[in-house]
């Protein structure tokens, strides 16, 4: 009976693996694969761009070739693809610049492009082809992926002189369908730009109109550095795999502990040696065992750590998120936070920008209770259930900040997380998987904003109570004044002005008496309510 099973045993590709669950890419749904195709191929561009130090300057194009059938154009002017790369890095799942860096970036896996060419090599049995233009090279490839074996399947058809640089990716799909919704690849290009003013991107639509979202800035983001991983962050494996992968350009483990890891310094190396006095330091990485691993890992733990350093991640930024929203809302309101970056499981530096759009064109483009969620600038439109930011702006108590009715106000909230790993619910990077460290850092910045609105709407409600006020009374003045004059025998008309100038005083100004005096204990018992953020 044995012997008949594992008559059965088979390994199998990874790129086999996700054939069979396209749907952990984002392949699920018709629409929504054709966004998320977009998607891939856009945070591609804008990444190798601001890798390269280039201004980003994206073209997509989106062409029915027949029901259900696409061809998509994605253009950049980044620094292309050098020849030997090319086929891993559109043609092979987990091959790529990132996975292996600690570095705030929008692709993280290796896996979108190739994903991508997967989906289009299994719907329609062609190749992609990429037009690389690097090195003075123009060359165009046909590039399609071994599904068993994952290994890429590459053609180049020609080449020739160019001085142009970036690249081109012509991919073709079936089962999939361009719709204009709030999940199209419209609306995902769309936020996209709000979230990166520094990209200029273009967009045909199937139906060959064409938008066009120029950059608003005419420099790219600071770049964020690099980091080494913060001992906090590390667990038995990763301490071992690092220690066998890069331990042996060190002759000790205390000098490996030291380069590999952020605030690792000599002074924490002897505290460790006192919490862990049975590991030899003095051995080489290679050689270190699972039990090595493991004490050294416990003591991290009971070490005061300094905080990872923080410096490593770059937000929108203040001014660019107004300036964003203004372009596309124009809001009546708009309040956007400016908090410190903080830290997830111990040892992963992340930061939330909040922005809060209220009335004014939010109201005129019909949006309620939006919630507009980004990760490193990237939109995120699917999955918003199970989302970290979807359920904590869900969950705040909307009516302390006068909005009662979060999904039938005029509101547009942007949430934009910001991490050298964001750790996404799937392989598709759709959702931020709910951390509590994170939710409550986004609870803190969302609710930061929102009183910024409540004391807008307070007082806007306060001015419309004064204002109705004055209109009444000022109605009775010149009868009163007339009244008055004939009672006493004095100029009516001095008296008629005496009064008007007492209500100017009484309605006009800060200190305008209306019915507000709610405001001020609206405000205090938000303050005692919130308190909590201050001992984070
Ligand atoms: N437009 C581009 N210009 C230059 N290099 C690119 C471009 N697109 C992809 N690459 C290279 O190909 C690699 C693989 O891309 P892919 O999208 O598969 O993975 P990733 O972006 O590293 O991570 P993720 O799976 O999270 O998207 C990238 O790491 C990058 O080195
Ligand atoms: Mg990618």
């Amino acid at each position: 009976m044995v012997k008949d099973m594992f008559a059965e045993f088979k390994e199998h590709s990874i790129a086999e693996f996700f054939k069979k669950n396209r749907q952990m890419l984002g392949f699920t749904g018709k629409v929504r694969s054709l966004t998320v195709i977009v998607h891939e191929l856009v945070t591609n561009s804008l990444d190798a761009c601001e890798e390269a130090g280039i201004l980003p300057e994206i073209y997509v194009e989106i062409k029915e070739l027949g029901e259900e059938h696409y061809l998509i154009t994605a253009k950049d002017n980044g620094p292309g693809i050098p020849e030997n790369y090319v086929g891993k890095a559109l043609g092979m799942m987990l091959a790529g610049t990132k996975f292996h860096r600690y570095v705030q970036q929008r692709g993280q896996q290796g896996i979108g492009a190739s994903g991508c060419t997967m989906f289009s090599y299994i719907t329609t049995g062609q190749p992609v082809k990429a037009i690389s233009c690097n090195d003075g090279k123009r060359k165009e490839y046909e590039i399609s992926i071994d599904l068993k074996k994952n290994k890429p399947v590459v053609n180049r058809i020609s080449e020739e002189d160019t001085e142009e640089h970036g690249l081109t990716v012509i991919s073709q799909y079936k089962d999939v369908k361009y719709e204009k919704s709030n999940k199209s690849p419209f609306e995902y290009i769309r936020r996209t730009a709000l979230a990166n003013p520094h990209a200029a991107i273009t967009f045909k639509d199937p139906f060959g109109e064409l938008s066009v979202f120029p950059r608003s800035i005419e420099s790219n983001p600071a770049r964020p550095l690099e980091i080494k991983p913060h001992p906090l962050g590390i667990t038995t494996h990763d301490l071992l795999e690092f220690a066998q992968h890069q331990g042996g350009e060190y002759r000790k483990i205390s000098a490996f502990l030291q380069e590999t890891f952020s605030r690792l310094s000599a002074n924490r190396v002897s505290e460790l040696k006192g919490i862990a006095p049975d590991v030899d330091f003095e051995k080489s990485p290679k050689a270190m065992t699972w039990e090595d691993a493991e004490k050294i890992t416990k003591a991290f733990q009971q070490v005061k750590w300094i905080a990872p350093s923080t410096d490593t991640l770059v937000p929108i930024a203040k001014q660019q998120i107004e300036l964003s929203f203004r372009n596309i809302f124009n809001p009546e309101l708009l309040v956007v936070t400016e908090r410190s970056p903080k830290v997830y499981r111990g040892g992963i530096p992340f930061m939330v920008e909040v922005g809060i759009a209220y009335g004014g064109g939010v109201a005129a483009a019909d949006k309620k209770g939006e919630i507009m969620r980004f990760a490193n600038r990237v939109p995120l439109l699917f999955d918003t259930s199970g989302c970290a930011i979807t359920e904590t702006v869900k969950n705040i108590d909307w009516g302390r900040y006068n909005l009662k009715n979060f999904e039938e106000e005029p509101i547009a909230v942007l949430v934009n997380f910001i991490s050298v790993y964001v750790p996404y619910t799937s392989a598709g990077k759709l959702a931020i998987s709910m951390e509590s460290d994170i939710e409550d850092e986004i609870r803190y910045a969302v609710m930061e904003a929102a009183r910024g609105i409540q004391k807008y709407i307070s007082g806007r409600r306060k001015a419309t109570e004064i204002a109705t006020k004055k209109k009444v009374v000022s109605r009775y003045v010149s009868q009163l004044a007339s009244d008055l004059g004939s009672l006493s025998g004095k100029d009516s008309g001095k008296i008629e002005k005496k009064l008007i100038a007492m209500i100017e005083e009484k309605y006009s100004g800060p200190d305008a008496e209306g019915d507000g005096g709610d405001v001020a204990e609206e405000e205090t018992s938000h303050e005692s309510g919130e308190n909590g953020e201050e001992s984070e």
